[in-house]
């Protein structure tokens, strides 16, 4: 994600020592993403967020590549009440929660605040008490699994 840093594992290559890892190019360019001695790649956290291919190649004590290999990386954005929980609640929860009445979804601090309850009522099984969307079809398990990343990822607002 954005924001953190990430490492690909060392990778096992054989040739005559010492060997040396290299980028090759990295398109779209980003500077974030390095690659250390041991031919560990990491995207730092300055990275934009996007979809990054990497070329790497090692090569021998004679400087003779031995190996070359792409791979891809996915940099997504953060998950944010603007972006994605407002509207998602917008689209399930109203009329009920978007004015109407009950604790207002549209609000970042309500929803903020009562992620749990949130959670707990959208995981409930359908037709018991207190299930939500009340009256209406379960949330998906990707629309669940939004939430709790939204809350794994500390309840941004944008
Ligand atoms: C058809 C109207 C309706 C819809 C749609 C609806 N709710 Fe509710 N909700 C209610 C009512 C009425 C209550 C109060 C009764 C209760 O607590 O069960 C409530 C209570 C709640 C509560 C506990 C009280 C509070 O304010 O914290 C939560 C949490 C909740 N709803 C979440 C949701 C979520 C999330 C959605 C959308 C995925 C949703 N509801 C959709 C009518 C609705």
């Amino acid at each position: 994600m954005q924001g953190g840093t990430t490492s690909s594992n060392n990778p096992s290559v054989q040739g005559t020592q010492p060997i040396t890892f290299e980028i090759t190019s990295v398109t779209p360019a980003n500077s974030a993403i390095t690659i250390n001695a041991q031919g560990r790649l990491t995207v730092g956290t300055t990275s934009a967020a996007g979809t990054f291919k990497v070329s790497v190649r090692a090569s021998n004590s004679a400087g003779t590549p031995i190996f070359t290999d792409a791979f891809t990386f996915v940099v997504r954005a953060p998950i944010t009440f603007n972006a994605n929980i407002q509207p998602l609640l917008q689209s399930k929860c109203s009329p009920c929660h978007t004015g109407g009445g009950q604790s207002n979804w549209n609000v970042y601090n309500t929803s903020k605040n009562s992620i749990d309850a949130i959670l707990n009522r959208v995981q409930r099984t359908q037709g018991s008490t207190g299930f939500m969307p009340q009256n209406g079809q379960p949330l998906t398990q990707t629309e669940i699994a939004l939430l709790q990343q939204w809350k794994t990822e500390g309840l941004k607002e944008q």
